[in-house]
């Protein structure tokens, strides 16, 4: 059994330590806004918070999460509270079919925690490893700059 922060609650899930962490907040912890895309880490579709840094759930193994926090896009923001990079994604309307979504917010919602005021290029380079088949690129460095100004 394993011990797990995920979202600020404990949870206790039984799986083998190799199961990727993806699959257990996706199958044991029925967290289900994580994607699962290429499953081997170059896409960006499962990006979860690890410790406040991004990572690809799909290429962590439940072992390498043990003991950690980890933050979902279910624990983000609430729809009362949405976090910054959340209300501006709204505003922006960046979505196009969503499926990559929850991904490119976490990788955003990252880049802003360490570099609050981002260039084009800082956006460009944390967020090239998060693919969009809609091809949503612009709006998602639009509403990246949004966030900035609703996060002051
Ligand atoms: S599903 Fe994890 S990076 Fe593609
Ligand atoms: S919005 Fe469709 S894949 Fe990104």
């Amino acid at each position: 059994m394993a011990l797990l922060t995920v979202n600020s609650v404990q949870r206790e899930v039984e799986a083998d330590s190799t199961t990727p962490l993806l699959w257990v907040l996706r199958d044991h912890l029925g967290l289900m806004g994580t994607r699962f895309g290429c499953g081997v880490g170059l896409c960006g579709c499962c990006t979860v918070h690890i410790n406040g840094e991004a990572v690809r759930s799909c290429v962590t193994t439940l072992a390498d999460a043990e003991g950690s926090q980890i933050t979902t896009i279910e624990g983000l923001g609430t729809s009362e509270r949405p976090h910054p990079v959340q209300a501006a994604w709204l505003e922006v309307d960046v979505a196009q079919c969503g499926y990559c979504q929850s991904g490119q917010i976490m990788q955003a919602a990252a880049l802003l925690a360490t570099n609050p005021q981002p260039t084009d290029a800082d956006i460009d380079g944390a967020m090239s490893g998060n693919l969009c088949r809609c091809g949503t690129y612009q709006r998602i460095r639009d509403a990246i700059h949004r966030a900035t100004e609703l996060q002051r």
